[in-house]
């Protein structure tokens, strides 16, 4: 097991561009990884990838599409505005999720990956056919919507976030994340962590970006 200290990933889930962009303006700078989040790509498309990527040549950029369908064409349209990784939900097909490999390697060369995010059902099996297509980086999620009719994060996501590291998965974590909830995944060896709220609806956003690395460099560092 490698001991690197986790990424931080912000999410920008906002309902309008210029609020993104607001965002992103103010912790761009701060965060490893800037991720166009769904409910954004929504409202507005993939031209919010393709702000990001003028605004930061050089950051990885995530388009979380949560693509369940046509993973060749929704890959492209990001890759080639900037995108370098992009979510496939789990409950896609191989071929969805190989197919959208495919495009944003075209498009990106070694800097382009698929990710799976991980929501309901899904199984370590068709884990190990992820990874034997190629994807090595899942995200295990708890939703807002789980969040809010009561889950919490406990053993049984951590023992799930350890075996998919095992298997050989970068692994993301992300729902509700907040800086005292870092400390639950201690000992962990996390790839990365994608905090939205925690971070955008901050009183002080970018010192709440900080505030997240130190924790992450207090624990893993
Ligand atoms: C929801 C998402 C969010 O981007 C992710 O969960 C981070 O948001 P927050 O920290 O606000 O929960 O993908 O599906
Ligand atoms: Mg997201």
């Amino acid at each position: 097991m490698t001991h690197s200290i986790p990424n931080l990933q912000v999410a920008l889930d906002h309902s309008d561009l210029q609020g993104a962009i607001k965002a992103a303006v103010a912790v761009g700078q701060e965060v490893d990884v800037i991720e166009a989040g769904t409910v954004c790509l929504l409202q507005v498309g993939s031209e919010l990838v393709e702000v990001l990527r003028s605004l930061f040549p050089d950051k990885i950029i995530v388009a979380d599409t949560k693509c369940a369908d046509a993973g060749g064409t929704v890959a492209k349209n990001n890759a080639t505005r900037g995108a370098d990784w992009m979510t496939c939900i789990c409950c896609a097909t191989i071929p969805t999720m190989e197919a959208a490999l495919k495009a944003i390697k075209e498009a990106r060369g070694d800097r382009g990956e698929i990710q799976i995010e991980l929501y309901g059902d899904w199984t370590f099996e068709q884990a190990q056919l992820w990874l034997d297509a190629g994807i090595s980086q899942a995200i295990y999620h708890q939703s807002r919507d789980a969040l809010l009719a009561g889950e919490t994060w406990g053993d049984k996501d951590l023992n799930k976030v350890k075996k998919l590291i095992d298997m050989g998965f970068r692994v993301s974590v992300t729902g509700g994340l907040t800086i005292e909830t870092l400390k639950l995944f201690e000992g962990v060896d996390v790839f990365t962590f994608i905090a939205g709220r925690g971070i955008t609806e901050a009183e002080n956003p970018a010192q709440a970006a900080r505030d997240f690395k130190d924790e992450i460099r207090r624990i893993w560092g």
